[in-house]
């Protein structure tokens, strides 16, 4: 079989690039972005932890929680690279922004230090407001592709089940618990209220439960707004515009993970388009001692150390092909991308679209 970038996204407008940290996602997907421009699209790329020298070859320096364009040489008629480094609290603060009915009821959340705390780390929140920010982008019609980092969790899985999260503290018991008049806020407010109240404050050096109360009290008017549009953002994620990549490195978790998400994708009927297996170890050097490298080298020892290096690469090499065959069998129907392990970081524009041409080039199958 044969897949190519462009088979794989053809009739799509967004992108989202999963899989476990480390293995390349931001890499990927500012690669692709870059690739689909040249191509002539106006692509935006939203992204998330880029590494200091990719962050500044997009023009990321500056901050702002909107993409901004990017100085591409080379790309086709009407191609367009924009990109923005996602701000989980910025996104956070404009959806409250956009739903507290008046300036003074936004102004309730957001300097209230319950806000202050949960917006930057509320469990989820940076995964939700990734996909938010996405949905907004993709509601403002601007782009023809826009292609989602997604945040360096701890499980990729992290991502999927992000807006039900936030609907579900939305919903839960924690904020019922404080909402209700009856409710535990209400209960604490009379007997007793004035030993709880004075021994937090001693504990936290703030009214930390007037802070929970006029927090929760101020989220209320929001919640359906709210709710609603986590289940608007949460439907994007099935849009049949919208496909799915796995990045996943060649072995060990990485790849477990890998198969683990191709399968939790397709239980939630979520389009998986490609898999992207990123640093496959690969050798092409003799497999023996040769008259002919013994010759170049010129000197025994450093023909022994050169042998023993790719010995040890050889052994990386079986052990990565295993692992890539086995994902293989196990996904069929799936086209998977093999991007060899570089010689050096991929942080500039030519070396994004260097990695871009081999996700074009025809598979083995
Ligand atoms: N195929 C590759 N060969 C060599 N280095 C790579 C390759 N792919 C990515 N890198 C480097 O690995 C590091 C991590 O990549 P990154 O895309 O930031 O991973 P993630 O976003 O999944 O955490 C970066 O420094 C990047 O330049
Ligand atoms: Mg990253």
């Amino acid at each position: 079989m044969s897949a190519h970038l462009d088979v794989i996204l053809a009739g799509r407008s967004i992108c989202i690039c999963t899989g476990s940290g480390g293995v390349g996602k931001t890499t990927t997907s500012a690669a692709i972005a870059i690739a689909m421009a040249d191509r002539g699209l106006k692509v935006a790329v939203l992204t998330i932890d880029p590494a200091r020298r990719l962050a500044d070859s997009l023009g990321l320096a500056e901050l702002g929680n909107r993409p901004s364009r990017v100085e591409l040489a080379g790309v086709g008629e009407g191609g367009e690279l924009w990109a923005m480094m996602l701000d989980a609290k910025a996104t956070f603060d404009e959806v409250i922004e956009r739903y507290a009915p008046d300036e003074e009821a936004r102004l309730r959340i957001v300097d209230n230090r319950i806000y202050q705390q949960i917006s930057g780390a509320l469990a989820g929140s940076q995964e939700y407001m990734a996909i938010e920010k996405l949905y907004e982008l993709d509601a403002g019609g601007e782009y023809d592709l826009l292609v989602l980092d997604t945040p360096p969790s701890r499980n990729a899985l992290d991502f999927l089940d992000a807006p039900r999260r936030v609907t579900q503290f939305i919903e839960g018991r924690t904020l019922r618990l404080f909402i209700r008049p009856t409710g535990f806020g209400a209960r604490i407010a009379g007997r007793g209220f004035g030993a709880v109240s004075a021994l937090l404050r001693r504990v936290t050096g703030g009214d930390l439960i007037a802070d929970l109360s006029e927090f929760f009290a101020a989220m209320a008017a929001l919640f359906g707004g709210f709710r609603d549009r986590a289940e608007r953002v949460e439907s994007l994620l099935g849009d049949e515009r919208t496909a799915f990549l796995v990045i996943t490195g060649p072995a060990g978790e990485s790849i477990e993970e890998a198969g683990y998400l191709r399968a939790k994708l397709a239980s939630a009927e979520l389009a998986l388009a490609a898999i992207v297996v990123n640093r496959v170890h690969r050798t092409a050097g003799p497999e023996t001692e040769e008259p002919w490298l013994a010759e170049a080298l010129g000197d025994p020892d450093l023909l022994d150390r050169v042998l023993a290096a790719d010995a040890g690469l050889r052994v990386l090499a079986r052990r990565d092909r295993a692992s890539v065959d086995r994902l293989r069998a196990e996904s069929p129907g799936v086209p998977i991308f093999e991007i060899p392990e570089l010689s050096e970081e991929v942080h500039d524009l030519d070396g994004l679209r260097a990695f871009a041409a081999l996700l074009v080039a025809p598979q083995p199958d």
